[in-house]
């Protein structure tokens, strides 16, 4: 297990340099406009969250969950709030800690994996903010049990997601706009791609990827001690499967206990 987030670790350092859409930071003008309340987040590819699923953030202590880059926590500590952000990968911190120096930020960055949030104290945030990253860890229920312990009673998750058929088909085919149904779910790069496929992601700096099932993603946060308030599907302009469902979505869940 510790190899699967340690070359994840590697791999998501390595997509920084390759310029990877999800390590781009926010310019100096976004955060200015968040500063005057002009300000918008995403935890899928193209829709923004809507601004009623947030608290009044003022002072509001917000995990920023796997979600490095400077992207959301930067805009999320600009439009006020106090930002804690974990990341595995080191390079995706320093993203976030670039523009928190060059616009004038406090956030508090942490390298670690969201699955073990133990260096939390219990009820101390009131929104854990978790944009498309389960993907990158084989099992999600660790997450929303450490998530439901550290939120306040009455604090939100807020979690991108990956529709599982987005993993159905074989990868090289879509390439050439071909939909081949190749794998059977629960998947795993580990076990479902054949030894060149595999070397190929190593050689190319992909990160290990894994399906999740809706009970898995859904029935999940239930059984944490979160009640779901809402959800929205999304689609992705590099995701060709998109033309023909949305691949992602994104909940909004309240913590109503933890036992
Ligand atoms: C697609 S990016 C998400 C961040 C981006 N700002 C966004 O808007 O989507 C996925 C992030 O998850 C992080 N990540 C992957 N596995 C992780 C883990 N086990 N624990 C913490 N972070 C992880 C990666 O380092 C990367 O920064």
């Amino acid at each position: 297990m510790d190899d699967i987030i340690s070359y994840n670790r590697r791999a998501w350092d390595q997509q920084v340099d390759q310029g990877n859409r999800w390590t781009v930071p926010v310019t100096s003008e976004q955060t200015a406009a968040a500063r005057r309340g002009e300000w918008q987040v995403l935890l899928t590819p193209r829709k923004p969250v809507p601004a009623s699923w947030f608290p009044e953030l003022a002072g509001r202590k917000v995990l920023a969950l796997a979600s490095g880059g400077g992207q959301q926590a930067p805009i999320l500590a600009a439009a006020g709030a106090r930002v804690t952000l974990l990341d595995n990968s080191p390079r995706q911190l320093e993203q976030d800690r670039m523009v928190a120096e060059r616009d004038g930020l406090e956030i508090e960055t942490v390298q670690g994996d969201m699955r073990d949030l133990s260096r939390f104290p219990e009820e101390s945030f009131d929104l854990v903010f978790n944009p498309c990253s389960l993907l990158f860890v084989p099992d999600v229920q660790p997450v929303f049990e450490h998530a439901a312990r550290v939120l306040r009673t009455g604090g939100t998750l807020m979690c991108g997601f990956v529709n599982p058929v987005r993993f159905l088909f074989d990868e090289q085919k879509l390439e050439r706009r071909q939909l081949s149904v190749r794998h059977k779910l629960p998947y795993s790069d580990l076990t479902h791609l054949d030894a060149d496929e595999l070397q190929q992601l190593r050689d190319e700096g992909q990160p290990y990827m894994f399906s999740h099932s809706l009970e898995d993603m859904i029935a999940g946060q239930l059984r944490a001690g979160l009640a779901m308030l809402d959800l929205f599907d999304d689609s992705s302009d590099s995701e060709m499967i998109s033309e023909y469902l949305p691949v992602f979505f994104a909940t909004l869940a309240s913590k109503v206990s933890h036992g």
